[in-house]
């Protein structure tokens, strides 16, 4: 087990990383998953951007939030006649096929950018509605400024959720994924609370958000667990995130502490966690992000202790440039795979901006990072950049 780490150091790694993803915020509003890694260097993602968006929230950065949102929301109207025409083609019962679906990843400046991707994903669609309709009931304000986006957003979910696609770690495209389906029900149900939907369009949002939440109810569920996709046995790390912080789980609930407590016992090595059993890439190492969210998964149970192991694992994969890196090698389900992906990639992703991002998350769901009030922020980022700044060993 790691050492105990001091709620000072918690904190300042928790500043740092709010000022290091404020200062490498793309000026459109993207945020880059990794500004030096290889593969990722120049695009942002719905997923990555949404959960970094809802930190950056919740540490009462609404500006930065904000302004990813618009973002997103700008994308989406550029590819309105896109959307348009996969809605027609489902209607009509000739479905378009995965390729002329919307891309997972876009440039900064909004574009497909010009390298191949498994790009076929819908949890993102759901995850930056459910992420923005947060952020405005967090911060008081109505998500109207957003509601072209949060529309667009509902019109391509309503016709693409059933489909199988590539989920959050891309890969096995021929599956419906639980985490996917879940991000989709938290973006679906977010969309129908926010009042900015026709009626009709609510209703709609509703159903399909409820016969979704009843697919993984009776088919993404063993022995009382939710697991990786409908009709598997496995876990995968990225369903902590349906109970916190994406509440389509609750917490305390039977199905809730179970799932916690599998992805516990299967995936997380002395909190660390692993994204899946059989993960080989880089090797299989343990994802700081995931641990963050595994925290927030027994923070909604009531088990804050537990949640704070989370985050001061978590703290300790800090490099001594005080980046969060995508995934550490303390303990790989299959070192042999390493060698191809540092031939291929390089070496890991890192800063990651995502494990940054749920590391403040769950430093502020348990109050070991108090974020300063709204507009006070910048002069805090720009003190603990000048002095106070302090290793983790
Ligand atoms: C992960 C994705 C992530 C992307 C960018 C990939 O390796 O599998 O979940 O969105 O990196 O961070």
């Amino acid at each position: 087990m790691t050492t105990r780490i001091d709620s000072d150091i918690l904190a300042s790694l928790a500043a740092h990383s709010v000022e290091l993803i404020a200062t490498l915020q793309h000026p459109s509003g993207a945020y880059p998953a990794s500004p030096t890694f290889s593969a990722y260097t120049g695009y942002s993602w719905f997923r990555d951007g949404a959960f970094i968006a809802d930190a950056m929230s919740a540490a009462n950065e609404v500006d930065s939030a904000s302004r990813f949102f618009d973002w997103c929301e700008t994308i989406l109207i550029d590819r309105r006649a896109q959307i348009e025409a996969i809605e027609q083609a489902e209607a009509a019962g000739t479905p378009l096929d995965n390729a002329q679906m919307l891309a997972t990843r876009f440039t900064f400046d909004g574009h497909e950018g010009n390298d191949e991707w498994w790009d076929f994903q819908t949890d993102g669609y759901g995850t930056w509605v459910w992420a923005v309709v947060t952020h405005a009931r967090r911060h008081d304000f109505t998500p109207a400024r957003w509601g072209e986006g949060i529309e667009l957003s509902v019109r391509y979910l309503l016709a693409t959720w059933q489909r199988p696609c590539f989920d959050w770690w891309e890969e096995y495209e021929a599956e419906r994924h639980v985490s996917t389906l879940g991000c989709v029900i938290a973006g679906l149900n977010a969309a129908a609370d926010s009042g900015v939907l026709s009626s009709e369009m609510e209703q709609q949002a509703r159903g399909a958000a409820a016969e979704a939440l009843e697919l993984i109810q009776t088919q993404g569920v063993r022995d009382g667990h939710l697991v990786k996709w409908l009709h598997s046995e496995a876990v995968d790390g990225s369903l902590a995130a349906l109970i916190s912080p994406l509440a389509v789980v609750d917490g305390t609930s039977p199905l809730g502490t179970a799932t916690a407590a599998r992805i516990d016992a299967e995936l997380s090595v002395d909190g660390g966690v692993h994204r899946y059993i059989g993960d080989t890439f880089y090797g299989g190492g343990q994802w700081p992000l995931l641990s963050c969210m595994l925290g927030l998964a027994f923070a909604a149970g009531g088990d804050s202790a537990k949640a704070r192991q989370q985050l001061e694992w978590a703290a300790h994969t800090v490099t001594p440039q005080r980046f969060l890196p995508e995934q550490v090698d303390d303990h790989l389900l299959d070192a042999t795979r390493v060698p191809e992906w540092l031939e291929r990639w390089g070496t890991v992703a890192t800063p990651l901006l995502w494990s940054h991002a749920m590391y403040v998350r769950l430093a502020v769901e348990l109050g070991e990072y108090t974020p300063p009030a709204w507009g006070e922020s910048t002069s805090l980022a720009a003190e603990s950049h000048h002095g106070n700044e302090r290793e983790i060993v």
